[in-house]
């Protein structure tokens, strides 16, 4: 594989002291070369230190949010100076949680991003069609249309894009490596025609959506899939088989 694969595992609303002390344990015995292959996992914002300090320094540790603003009256908000002044230099934006959920819109995200990148932070944006919109064949419209906002973003270097189909995210249904596939090529594709041709193929293009050390092999064997974004199985010790999966097959 050309590009350097990454493997992120985002522990959303979960964690605590202990999960660290216990985690970083196993995490801090897996064998993995950096050089080779990124791996990062993303805390709450309360546990960042915590976690920063327990793993060793190989391992990226990454924020799940920030805002765009840089201080004020804004309750609640992280800034991206305040990630930077604890260590922290990665940042995950446009989750579907955040999406949906907390209806961040497209706008918002692009934003958000411009501003962590500007400010040297690198970006883990995630993009993904919801099962309706698959439904209706709209998958592929919906990932121009989240990645429109970003599109005059002047350099691609630091970021990594999270294809993260709505309904495969925490429901045990995982795309099939063929559609994963599809999708990462349609978004290499995009970069392609719309970015560079050098930044469609430096790109690193992750897949998420209930990936297992079990069905980890077969999709990091499809030629555009550089990695995945994990969310369940990150806060299991099973997280470090999915590295090693995705080692052995480099
Ligand atoms: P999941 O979550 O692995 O639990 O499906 C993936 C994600 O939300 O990034």
């Amino acid at each position: 594989m050309s590009r350097k694969p990454f493997i992120g595992g985002n522990w959303k609303l979960n964690g605590s002291k202990k999960f660290i002390a216990e985690m970083s344990k196993v995490f801090n015995e897996a064998e993995l070369d950096s050089e080779k292959v990124d791996v990062c996992i993303a805390p709450p914002f309360v546990y960042l230190e915590t976690l920063r300090n327990a793993l060793r320094k190989d391992w990226i540790v990454s924020a799940q949010n920030c805002t765009e603003k840089p201080k004020g009256a804004f309750t609640a908000e992280i800034s991206v100076g305040m990630l930077q002044d604890i260590g922290i230099d990665w940042v995950i934006l446009g989750h579907s949680e955040r999406r949906h959920i907390y209806k961040e819109s497209h706008e918002l995200i692009g934003e958000k991003t411009k501003k962590a990148l500007e400010n040297g932070m690198s970006v883990i944006f995630c993009i993904g069609e919801t099962r309706e919109e698959r439904e209706k064949n709209l998958t592929n419209q919906v990932l121009i249309e989240q990645l429109a906002p970003i599109k005059d973003i002047p350099d691609w270097s630091n970021i990594v894009i999270a294809y993260e189909p709505v309904w495969a995210i925490g429901t045990g249904l995982v795309a099939t490596p063929a559609q994963a596939e599809e999708a990462h090529l349609f978004l290499r594709g995009w970069f392609s025609e719309n970015i560079s041709t050098d930044v469609s193929e430096k790109l690193r293009i992750i897949y998420g959506g209930s990936v297992k050390p079990q069905n980890s092999t077969e999709l990091i064997k499809k030629p555009n899939v550089d990695g995945f974004l994990v969310g369940g199985a990150s806060l299991q010790p099973g997280f470090v088989e999915i590295v090693k999966n995705v080692i052995e097959n480099l």
